[in-house]
């Protein structure tokens, strides 16, 4: 029988999420935390595939923060290797869904084969126009607006910038982030209840849905229930409620 879906309106342009919870998924599960990691993956497709179904353009993917560099070893090199197999096996379905890949963070602290990869995924996919998937991968907030800051500092120096037109648009455009929209809903599961360093400039006014569900059994149901709840909200901006009513 067909499944009729309520409306949901309207979809939020760009979602981010923290996905979080696998390491307790698992061990719940008496299993090794890289087997919640891998059901972590499994969640990624299920998200992208849902996001790209109810029209959102662009989706934004905690996958790898600067800190978690500092886990076991194993541990990191198993994340590594996931993301490596993913994006292998997602390359065809990314071009057949029109979905551009694209990358948040140091790219350069990479493994060199993952690094590889993931350039060639985001060069195959750069024509694409369906959605916007961006990995945040060996990310972290501050860094990057540090970066942006002394980039704009270097051009400044070179005489290639006036720092009196030094604005918000313009270190938004220093980022990794440049040409996307700000996320309109950021999504953390796992139950904790903190940003963790995850675009912190960006998410001003990104309205937050905190969930208790691990990542590993978030999936379209999941989602549609976070949408629902965006959907529900008022966005005032720093505006009254009275004024949006008469706009
Ligand atoms: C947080 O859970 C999750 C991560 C640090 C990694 C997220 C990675 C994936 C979902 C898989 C690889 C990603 C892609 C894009 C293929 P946690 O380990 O901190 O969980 P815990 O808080 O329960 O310990």
């Amino acid at each position: 029988m067909l499944e009729v879906q309520p409306e949901i309106d309207p979809v939020p342009v760009h979602i981010a999420i923290i996905m979080d919870g696998n390491g307790r998924w698992a061990e719940k599960r008496k299993r090794p935390r890289l087997f919640g990691h891998k059901a972590g993956v499994d969640s990624v497709r299920a998200v992208v595939e849902a996001a790209r179904e109810v029209g959102v353009q662009h989706l934004t993917l905690y996958a790898f923060s600067t800190e978690n560099w500092r886990r076991p070893g194993l541990e990191v090199k198993g994340l590594m290797s996931l993301l490596k197999n993913y994006l292998q096996a997602e390359l065809d379905n990314m071009m057949t869904n029109e979905i551009r890949l694209g990358c948040f963070g140091q790219r350069d602290r990479l493994p060199a084969d993952v690094r590889r990869i993931l350039e060639q995924v985001m060069a195959d996919t750069a024509h694409c126009r369906g959605m916007r998937l961006n990995l945040a991968l060996s990310y972290g907030s501050r860094a990057e607006i540090v970066a942006g800051v002394q980039e704009m500092m270097r051009k400044c120096s070179a005489g290639e910038l006036d720092a009196r037109a030094v604005d918000e648009q313009m270190l938004s455009d220093h980022l990794y982030s440049t040409g996307q929209p700000d996320p309109d809903l950021l999504i953390r599961t796992g139950g904790e209840k903190r940003l963790s360093n995850f675009l912190l400039w960006q998410v001003s006014y990104a309205e937050i849905y905190f969930t208790e569900t691990k990542w590993p059994d978030f999936r379209k149901p999941q989602l549609l229930e976070a949408l629902r709840d965006y959907a529900g909200r008022q966005r005032r901006f720093g505006k009254t409620g009275a004024q949006l009513d008469t706009e």
